[in-house]
């Protein structure tokens, strides 16, 4: 889908004043990565330019750099959705940004870089309460999260809400999320520490699901099917377990296959039978059970305006302070390898972004 913006460069020496990125070359583990330079190239009529002072890592990262993202384009390719820092030009038709703006941007890719270029409409202000790495921390979580609840679930006031994976960058930024609406929430997460930790920031019930089965645990604690909606970010047969904790009407909202990882390396069985395993998603069980299950990519919703009204609807929650970044941990962007493990050794409570000296 992104071919037309994909970027590839040999690697060299880079020297302290050129821009510079860390490149895929080819799938591989985390050692994979190679820093090539790049062109400071002049902004086209609506983009802007920026040095980027810090970008933000995501799960889906770590799919590309294994190859296992569809959408990713042909490597050699600069991964990175999203980052944060200084305008140092714009493009004749921008109207919005100026240089010298702090700003934050979805860049689709070609975000772990030194400078980058954004649409002007895919780039936001950043607060002035916060700092850049927040603002790299903060547009592909919490626009993912704000969607699936307040565009495809349309929470309401004293709904009952199951998320997968609460500590994660996109889990906590849901849970803010879900609390503002008045929402009862629930999470599961893979220890006692990051279920703590979602706790302190509003979590009211938590499952460890390596010691618990979470479906068993809601059930005996909780009522037979209390749950108005389930954002779910591993899928496989996770989604059926989901809908046994669903209440007629209620709908489970799919926006990951982390089921599909195992491992730093791609692995082709490992994946195929987590997808296999979503076919058992058919209509007739959801007509006979009053049941909805959404797909959100919010990569391929970023064209359309709705993104905008998303992105305003966060600026206003963070001006007032309704919304925090909750960034874990930050790593030079040389380092972005490590920043991978970390990730993927699921070490990470919120965020992880990567931090650029230029
Ligand atoms: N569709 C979209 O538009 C969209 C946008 C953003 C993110 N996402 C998806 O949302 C999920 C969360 O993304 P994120 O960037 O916020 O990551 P994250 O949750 O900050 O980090 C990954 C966490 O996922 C859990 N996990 C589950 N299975 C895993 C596995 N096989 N390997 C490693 N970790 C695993 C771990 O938590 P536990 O220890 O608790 O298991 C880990 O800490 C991902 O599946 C991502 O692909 C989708």
């Amino acid at each position: 889908m992104q071919s037309d913006i994909q970027q590839t460069f040999q690697p060299v020496q880079s020297s302290p004043q050129d821009a510079w990125a860390m490149q895929i070359p080819r799938s591989g583990g985390y050692e994979v990565f190679e820093r090539v330079k790049i062109p400071r190239r002049e902004p086209g009529a609506e983009e802007v330019a920026i040095d980027v002072k810090a970008c933000g890592v995501n799960f889906a990262d770590n799919l590309m750099r294994m190859g296992m993202y569809p959408e990713a384009p042909k490597m050699p390719f600069v991964p990175g959705y999203e980052v944060a820092g200084i305008v140092t030009a714009v493009g004749s038709k921008v109207t919005d940004f100026k240089p010298g703006d702090r700003v934050m941007a979805a860049t689709y890719f070609n975000g772990y870089a030194s400078f980058a270029v954004a649409e002007q409409d895919k780039t936001m202000p950043l607060p002035d309460h916060l700092s850049f790495e927040a603002g790299a921390s903060l547009m592909v979580n919490f626009m993912t999260a704000w969607v699936a609840l307040h565009e495809m679930s349309r929470v309401r006031k004293g709904d009952h809400v199951l998320i997968h994976g609460i500590a994660g960058g996109v889990g906590l930024a849901a849970l803010q999320i879900a609390k503002n609406a008045g929402c009862v929430v629930y999470g599961t997460a893979g220890s006692d520490d990051k279920l703590e930790y979602a706790k302190s920031k509003g979590l009211d019930y938590g499952v460890n699901y390596r010691k618990k089965n979470f479906v068993e645990d809601i059930r005996l604690n909780v009522g037979r099917r209390p749950l108005d909606i389930v954002l779910d970010p591993l899928g496989g047969d996770n989604i059926a377990k989901d809908r046994k904790l669903l209440k007629p009407t209620g709908r489970v909202i799919v926006y990951g296959m982390a089921n599909a990882v195992k491992g730093a390396k791609a692995n082709p069985i490992v994946s195929l039978l987590t997808g296999l395993k979503m076919f058992h998603i058919n209509l007739l069980s959801l007509f006979a059970q009053n049941h909805g299950v959404y797909g959100l990519n919010v990569l391929r919703m970023w064209p359309f305006p709705i993104m905008h009204e998303v992105g305003q609807a966060l600026l206003v929650e963070l001006a007032e302070g309704r919304l925090k970044p909750s960034v874990d941990k930050t790593f030079p962007l040389e380092q972005c390898g490590e920043a991978h493990r970390y990730l993927q050794d699921r070490r990470n409570i919120g965020k992880v972004v990567l931090t650029v000296d230029n």
